[in-house]
């Protein structure tokens, strides 16, 4: 499945370089099959449910992958300009001084740009940016990617290889000097340790991809980010804010059909990933709904008459009655305070939070106690 954030290992986040200066080395696990196994194992843990969900992550084939880079430069969907507009306006700020950058769910590496301007641009200590990127004048770079003097140090972490290796070979050409360490890996299961000294490092997880977990896997997930760091790092964190319920919806449910388009892709990936029967697009609708309980958007595919499913390879079968549905995404919406104070119940402290000046998203950066 080209370009899906399907499985993959993050056996490349080891802190070994390979080389300097230029795009390395990362390993994925393969076993015959990853993404139709992954997929069955989703499938077996949430179609069944009540509701029935599946994970996001299975609307990124490379058609999903297209479409939501539409998303992103839709009128309705201000996410991602708001959080560029803040990356702009405080880039020097979040940068500080790290000597080591980590970007998780790094995609494109698009939104980071701004903060790689300043990073980069930086140069290393001692040393032309040049001179630290060449393995002559520093031969041992190879067994050790933890040296500040060695120059910048930026590690993208995504799931999709592909994109993942050619950001890391556009930035490397980019960013003389900056040394471009490629993890893949899901992020949510992440290993370490993280390359970079510890206590220099930048830890971004951009987007508002935070929003897409549930407090379940939120508490989990900023559970294994403390596990990986160390004290004196820094996390920064983009976040969408709670806002009108009408805002919130045209956001996922834009006039052009686009987030539609993106949502139904996703049966097309079920369909064409695991054997199935009767999960046709044509029976089914976008919806996205503001619930107000759970402060989050759901994005939901609702059945538009009654339609039986079966997955010949599970064994499995369930009906859905017009009207029913099955949720594929959830976007939770902070008030920055609980956002701050949930932080720091896991050991992230001394916060400061930036917004865009609609005050429509935000960005938080903490650092590791
Ligand atoms: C990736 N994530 C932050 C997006 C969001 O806003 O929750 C995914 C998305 N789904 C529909 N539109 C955008």
């Amino acid at each position: 499945m080209t370009g899906a954030r399907g499985v993959a290992t993050n056996r490349g986040a080891d802190g070994s370089p390979g080389a300097t200066g230029g795009v390395t080395t990362a390993t994925t696990t393969s076993t015959a099959d990853p993404d139709t196994a992954a997929l069955e194992s989703d499938l077996r843990d949430g179609f069944f449910g009540d509701p029935p969900t599946v994970p996001p992550r299975w609307f990124y084939d490379e058609k999903g992958s297209l479409l939501f880079d539409q998303i992103t430069r839709l009128a309705e969907y201000y996410p991602t300009r708001a959080e560029a507009e803040i990356l702009r306006a405080r880039a020097a700020d979040i940068v500080g001084d790290a000597d080591t950058m980590v970007e998780l769910g790094a995609g494109t590496c698009e939104k980071t740009r701004v903060l790689l301007d300043v990073f980069a641009g930086r140069g290393s200590a001692g040393g032309s940016p040049a001179e630290a990127a060449s393995p002559a004048a520093d031969p041992h770079a190879g067994a050790d990617t933890h040296t500040a003097a060695a120059g910048p140090l930026f590690v993208p972490v995504d799931i999709s290889t592909e994109m993942l290796f050619g950001s890391a070979r556009a930035l490397t050409a980019e960013y003389p000097g900056l040394r471009v360490v490629p993890v893949v890996g899901d992020l949510t299961a992440l290993e370490g340790p993280l390359p970079g000294e510890p206590g220099g490092r930048l830890v971004l997880f951009l987007g508002g991809t935070i929003g897409n977990f549930t407090d379940a896997q939120r508490t989990d997930f900023l559970a294994m980010l403390r596990g990986l760091t160390d004290p004196g790092d820094r996390v920064a964190l983009g976040f969408d804010l709670v806002k009108s319920p009408e805002r919130l919806v045209a956001a996922y449910d834009d006039a052009d059909g686009v987030t539609a388009e993106f949502n139904l892709n996703m049966l097309d990936v079920i369909a064409r990933t695991v054997e199935c029967a009767g999960l046709d697009r044509v029976d089914f609708r976008h919806e996205a709904v503001w619930n107000a309980g759970e402060s989050r958007i759901e994005m939901w595919l609702r059945a538009i008459r009654d339609v039986r499913i079966h997955f010949p390879t599970l064994g499995r079968s369930r009906t859905l009655s017009a009207g029913e549905g099955i949720r594929t995404e959830i976007a939770r919406k902070f008030e920055p305070d609980a956002l701050v104070a949930e932080l720091a119940g896991h050991g992230y402290v001394g916060p400061t939070v930036w917004t865009d000046d609609a005050g429509d998203f935000g960005l938080v950066l903490v650092v590791v106690d």
